[in-house]
């Protein structure tokens, strides 16, 4: 075991600038660091944070969201274990895959990305992540339960307030208190149009888990509301982070990028490559159920783990070069990138996989196949700064984008 002093600290000014040199210092010398600041464990390397998420063996659990996202969202699937977690996730999971995403909700991804693009594509610029990005994923989830999009902004501020409570490792107060008034607004918001969509159930998601009958049970209000402040919070920064990534390294790398306009069947391995080098969430937590024997250290019983994606899916030990971005990489998986049987560890993996991967596949490739088709000549504004932002969240600040506008 080694002490944080040896590497640069996960809340500094450095790492937040570029947390990756820091990483591989951490999976070299010091994979499992024990974290005064945020009373974590923190580990790095690939072998160690597979284990983790897989967890054949029950060491740990997820009861660390009870304090990490509980008090904004309320109780959601993620704290859960066992039979309670699967029966509530198989409510929602056939939305997000199979011929309910391809049916239903495929015309509702279409629709969404055309109107951003719409509102652009005649101007000749744009700034991808403002302009699309941080609109796209949230206006599809609204769409999908039913809301009204005009409520947009305020969505927006909800799922931003709460994946920053999530993150917030320094127990920043003004956080704390954004977060805690995030709930309220949220509670107020939604419980009156759950009650009205009860009486009302139409064709959307939202009808579905008033509809829905757990263990034969309904779903209290309550609980449909943490779901959908869930939903909105997963499924939007996420996949907001990962459209701007996912441009970002194509728009950086130009002879990717001209093999991807040539041949749109490679979005999928764009989209897997931007997952491994970048991925949107840089680290999810877990709570040891025992004691744990891990990189040669011993972590004690009820700790918390802070496990390092953007560390682990850099490891040299899993994948070659892994600091370069190459949609053509023989080492990772396209096939698999979206299911639990992923290697990239962006979406996690054993029981809280992430339910929306395919969804947010088939946001990614519309996005991309749609941009493309409308702005052909796509390219970087003159003197972009690739900056990225964030630490357990993390992707491009701004896209400036410049392309000939379009006619008609
Ligand atoms: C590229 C985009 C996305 C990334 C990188 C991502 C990442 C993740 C990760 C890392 C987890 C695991 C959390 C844990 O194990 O503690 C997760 C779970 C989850 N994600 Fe995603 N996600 C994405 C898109 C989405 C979308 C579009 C939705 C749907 C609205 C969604 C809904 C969920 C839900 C509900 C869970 C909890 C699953 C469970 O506890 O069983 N995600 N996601």
């Amino acid at each position: 075991m080694s002490t944080a002093q040896q590497v640069p600290d996960i809340l500094s000014p450095e790492f937040a600038a570029d947390p990756y040199p820091a990483y591989r210092v951490m999976r070299e010398s010091a994979p499992l660091i024990w974290h005064e600041a945020t009373g974590s464990w923190i580990i790095s390397r690939y072998e160690d944070v597979e284990r983790v998420f897989k967890d054949k063996g029950g060491q740990f659990t997820t009861d660390n969201y009870d304090w990490q996202i509980e008090p904004v969202h309320g109780r959601t699937i993620l704290q859960m274990s066992g039979r309670e977690h699967a029966v509530r996730r198989a409510l929602v999971a056939p939305a997000f895959r199979g011929s309910e995403l391809q049916e239903k909700f495929l015309p509702v991804i279409e629709r969404n990305s055309r109107e951003l693009i719409d509102a652009f594509r005649h101007t000749g610029s744009a700034d991808l992540v403002t302009d699309y990005a941080t609109r796209f994923p949230v206006n599809v989830i609204a769409d999908m339960l039913g809301l009204d999009k005009a409520d947009h902004a305020r969505f927006h501020r909800w799922y931003t307030a709460v994946i920053a409570f999530l993150g917030n490792l320094t127990g920043d107060p003004e956080v704390t208190a954004a977060g805690q008034r995030t709930r309220v607004e949220f509670a107020e918001y939604m419980l009156p149009i759950i009650r009205e969509r009860r009486d009302n159930l139409g064709d959307d998601l939202l009808s579905t888990l008033c509809a829905a009958e757990v263990d034969g049970v309904r779903m209290s209000d309550e609980d449909i509301k943490a779901f959908c402040s869930l939903l909105l919070a997963a499924g939007g920064e996420t996949t907001d982070k990962a459209i701007a990534s996912i441009f970002a390294n194509l728009l950086l790398h130009p002879e990717q990028f001209a093999a991807v306009k040539e041949d749109r069947g490679l979005i999928p391995l764009a989209f897997a490559e931007t997952l491994r080098h970048t991925p949107p969430v840089h680290m999810i937590m877990r709570q040891s159920a025992t004691e744990v024997e891990l990189s040669g250290g011993t972590i004690p019983a009820g700790a918390t783990v802070t496990c390092l994606i953007g560390a682990a899916n850099r490891d040299e030990n899993r994948y070659r070069d892994p600091d370069r971005f190459d949609i053509f990489r023989d080492d990772l998986t396209t096939t698999t990138a979206f299911s639990a049987a992923a290697d990239h560890l962006a979406f996690a993996l054993g029981r809280h996989f992430c339910v929306g991967a395919l969804l947010a596949k088939a946001e990614v490739e519309t996005g991309v196949n749609q941009l493309l088709d409308a702005l052909p000549d796509l390219r970087l504004a003159d003197g972009y700064d690739p900056a990225e932002q964030g630490v357990f969240t993390r992707g491009p600040q701004t896209l400036p984008v410049r392309f000939t506008p379009a006619a008609g």
